[in-house]
C-alpha cells in the first residue's frame, strides 16, 4: 500500500507539449498489438527499421551440414553481432545461452528430412514458443506445389491465429521448389501470399525486379541469402535486396560459411544499417578478417 500522507498534486502536465503520436518503424504493422509490436521492435531496429538475423536452423531438416555441425562453436560467437537469432527449439535450449538475451525468432514446423518429400510439416505447439520467450515464429510455406501448398498455407493461418492471440509475430517462409522459376512474378505471388494468410514477416529470395516484391507485399520482407556465395557477392545481395526495399536478411551459409564468419556478419551489419555499399561492406569484411 503507497503511503497516503504523502500524496502530492501533480504539477509538470507539460501543457505546452502535445503528447507525440509516432507512426511505427515498420510497414503494415501501425495496427497492432503492443506485444506485437515490442517483439517486432526487438528484431528490426527501431533506430534503422532492419535486420540482420542468422538462420541457423538448416539441422532441423538437414542434419550437421556444413557450418552447423557445431552450434556451440560455430554459431555461438555470431550470436553478438546478430540482431535476431533463428533456429530451431532443440538447437536453442541446447547450445544457445539463454543470457545472450537476443530475441528468437523460432522455427515453428517440422515434420520431414531432405530423406524424404519436404514441406509435409505441422505446427509447434506455441506454449513452447511462450516457454522459450519466442520473439517471432517461422513457419514454411511451399507456394506452387500440389502436394503440400495447401497443407502449409493452412499451417500458417494456424499459426497466425495463434501468434496473434499470444501478441507473436509470425515469418512466412517461401519454400522454392525445384522446378519453379524464381523471378518476381513467383516470389511476388508467394509473398503476399504470406502476408494475406497472416505473416507478420516474410522471409523470401532476392530476385530480379525484387523492387516489385517488396512493393506488392504488405509487411516487411527479409531476404534469405541462399547458397554459399563470394563475401563480395553476398554483400552485394544484401545491399540490393535492402535498396529494392528489404527490411533485412536472415541469412545463415553465406554467414556460417564464410572463410570468417565474425566478419562477414559485420560487413553484412554494416551494408544493412549503415547504408555501406558492396565495395565497402567488402572492405570492412577484409579489414575485420583474421
Ligand atoms: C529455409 C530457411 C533457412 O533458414 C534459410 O534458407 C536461410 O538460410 P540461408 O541463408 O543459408 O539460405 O528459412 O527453411
Amino acid at each position: 500500500m503507497a503511503d497516503l500522507d504523502d500524496i502530492r498534486d501533480g504539477k509538470e502536465f507539460g501543457l505546452d507539449k502535445p503528447a507525440e503520436s509516432k507512426g511505427f518503424h515498420l510497414k503494415g504493422c501501425d495496427h497492432l498489438e503492443w506485444g506485437m509490436k515490442n517483439r517486432l521492435s526487438r528484431i528490426f531496429r527501431p533506430d534503422t527499421g532492419k535486420t540482420v538475423m542468422l538462420a541457423f536452423d538448416h539441422g532441423f531438416i538437414m542434419g550437421p551440414t556444413s557450418g552447423v555441425e557445431r552450434v556451440d562453436l560455430n554459431i555461438v560467437p555470431l550470436v553478438e553481432y546478430a540482431d535476431c537469432l533463428m533456429g530451431a527449439r532443440g538447437i536453442i535450449r541446447s547450445c544457445i545461452p539463454p543470457t545472450s538475451n537476443k530475441p528468437i525468432c523460432l522455427r515453428s514446423d517440422a515434420g520431414t528430412s531432405i530423406l524424404t518429400e519436404l514441406n509435409h510439416n505441422v505446427i509447434i505447439d506455441v506454449e513452447d514458443a511462450l516457454r522459450i520467450n519466442a520473439s517471432a515464429m517461422a513457419i514454411m510455406l511451399a507456394i506452387g506445389d500440389p502436394a503440400t501448398e495447401a497443407k502449409t498455407i493452412a499451417n500458417l493461418y494456424k499459426l497466425a491465429d495463434l501468434g496473434s492471440r499470444h501478441g507473436i509475430p509470425v515469418m512466412g517462409v517461401t519454400a522454392v521448389g525445384k522446378d519453379m522459376t524464381r523471378d518476381a512474378r513467383y516470389f511476388g505471388l508467394a509473398s503476399r501470399i504470406c502476408a494475406e494468410n497472416g505473416a507478420n514477416i516474410v522471409k523470401t529470395y532476392y530476385c530480379e525486379g525484387f523492387s516489385k516484391v517488396t512493393a506488392c507485399c504488405p509487411v516487411p520482407i527479409v531476404i534469405a541469402g541462399g547458397k554459399k556465395l563470394p563475401e563480395d557477392e553476398a554483400l552485394e545481395l544484401a545491399y540490393k535486396a535492402i535498396n529494392d526495399g528489404a527490411s533485412g536478411v536472415d541469412m545463415g551459409r553465406n554467414v556460417f560459411q564464410s572463410e570468417d564468419p565474425i566478419a562477414m556478419i559485420q560487413a553484412v551489419g554494416g551494408v544493412v544499417h549503415d547504408g555501406l555499399t558492396p565495395a565497402e561492406g567488402f572492405e570492412k569484411f577484409n579489414d575485420l578478417k583474421k
